[in-house]
């Protein structure tokens, strides 16, 4: 296993300067930056193998359908999913999520199932089903927030009935950073019957996930969150939905046979991945499966909770920081807000001292609403961030205090 204090080394980006100071990157939640490993591996997709996939009968075509077959096994492998077929390539988590809304939702739900989401779900995991809930006449029910940014597991016990159809919930919160007790979740919604589809765009690249053992219907993350490219997500779905589930995209590869009358669809995963995949993410995506995998689930456990434990204790010390998120169990995230600035305005002046961090609302509408705030500013971490940037955050909002008054 790789040493994690060397992570940093291989992330050629973190070597450059912003504004005339060293990087401090710390807007992981929105985007990881990318290992050397991942941008060569699709570098090489375009300079030695280049070729459309699962159609040639010619060398590239078998090598590039090799690779993108391979990277499915491994992220198959990473999530432990029974089979690889059970992976399907998306965009996104935006694009599964709407995957299912668009097949489980418009063909298994009718007027007056209850689908139930949470508070602190970011809008891609709350517009797909308002948009189900116009086409379909579905109810939507909102598990609520306590002061702490936790889902209020009681309220979720009793909205759960013979109607609920689907759960849908974050495995972490990209806005507070809340790790949810998704195994919890699945269970109740389990003995109603119900199923489960978790977002967990925020908590593959932290902890390991088992599909075995959480026994989620639906389980959905983006590669560019994962040290993977952009473009390029994984829709998790046990066999036996899927297959009940019918397509969503018309067009190549997601066929069977097609004829003016009648048209036969594909078997699994291919029924779902119409036209040219984005194999080059695929395989990127792959890579950065290998590539998170050389350090042991231990380390980066363990060093990223250090670090957010030290970020939280730091940015608690300064006069007028408000915290937002303070979940017994967190991942990742520190969301807050300093006295009466304006997070833009802490974001832009952050920006002149080299250091990035997301400002707004964090497509998380609703949690804002919760905390009657327009937004936050929020700092996340990855394995290559150290304490010395989170010094480097600290001196940096003195100064911006000190700008403001
Ligand atoms: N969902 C991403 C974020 O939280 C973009 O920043």
């Amino acid at each position: 296993m790789k040493d994690i204090n060397t992570a940093r080394t291989d992330f050629p980006i973190l070597a450059r300067e912003v504004n005339g100071k060293p990087l401090v990157y710390l807007d992981n939640a929105a985007t990881m930056q990318k290992p050397q490993a991942v941008i060569d591996a699709v570098s090489r997709v375009y300079t030695d193998y280049n070729s459309n996939i699962h159609r040639g009968t010619h060398f590239l075509s078998n090598v590039c359908t090799g690779e993108f077959e391979n990277a499915r096994e491994k992220i198959q492998k990473f999530i432990n999913a029974r089979n690889s077929y059970e992976i399907i390539f998306t965009r996104g988590t935006t694009e599964a999520i709407n995957l299912v809304a668009n097949t489980f939702g418009d063909n298994f739900l009718s007027e007056d199932d209850e689908v139930i989401v949470s508070e602190l779900e970011h809008h891609s995991n709350i517009v797909p089903w308002q948009l189900l809930r116009e086409r379909k006449g579905i109810k939507l029910k909102v598990i609520p927030l306590n002061e702490d940014g936790e889902l209020v597991l009681d309220e979720y016990y009793g909205m759960l009935n013979e109607k609920t159809r689907l759960v849908a919930v974050a495995h972490v919160s990209n806005a507070l950073g809340t790790v949810n007790p998704v195994k919890e979740i699945i269970e109740a919604a389990h003995k109603m019957n119900a199923k489960v589809l978790i977002d967990g765009a925020q908590a593959v690249h932290h902890f390991p996930v088992d599909m075995r053992e959480l026994d989620a219907d639906f389980y959905v993350f983006s590669g560019h969150k994962l040290y993977g490219p952009t473009g390029i997500g994984v829709l998790y779905g046990k066999e036996e939905l899927l297959n009940k589930m019918p397509p969503w995209h018309g067009g190549g590869e997601m066929i069977k046979n097609v004829t003016f009358e009648k048209t036969t669809y594909n078997e699994l995963p291919f029924r779902f991945e119409a036209g040219t995949p984005d194999y080059a993410g695929a395989i990127g995506l792959g890579a950065a499966v290998d590539y998170l995998s050389s350090y042991s689930w231990e380390d980066i456990v363990g060093y990223e909770k250090e670090l957010l434990d030290y970020a939280t204790e730091k940015l608690s010390a300064i006069d007028g920081l408000k915290i937002y998120g303070t979940a017994e169990k967190k991942s990742g995230v520190v969301s807050f807000l300093v006295g009466k600035i304006h997070p833009y305005d802490m974001g832009v002046m952050l920006d002149k001292l080299g250091i990035a961090v997301r400002t707004g609302h964090h497509c998380a509408q609703p949690v804002m609403d919760r905390y009657g705030i327009p937004g936050t500013v929020r700092a996340s971490f990855a394995i290559y961030n150290t304490k010395e940037e989170v010094d480097k955050l600290v001196d940096g909002i003195e100064k911006v205090k000190k700008i403001f008054g």
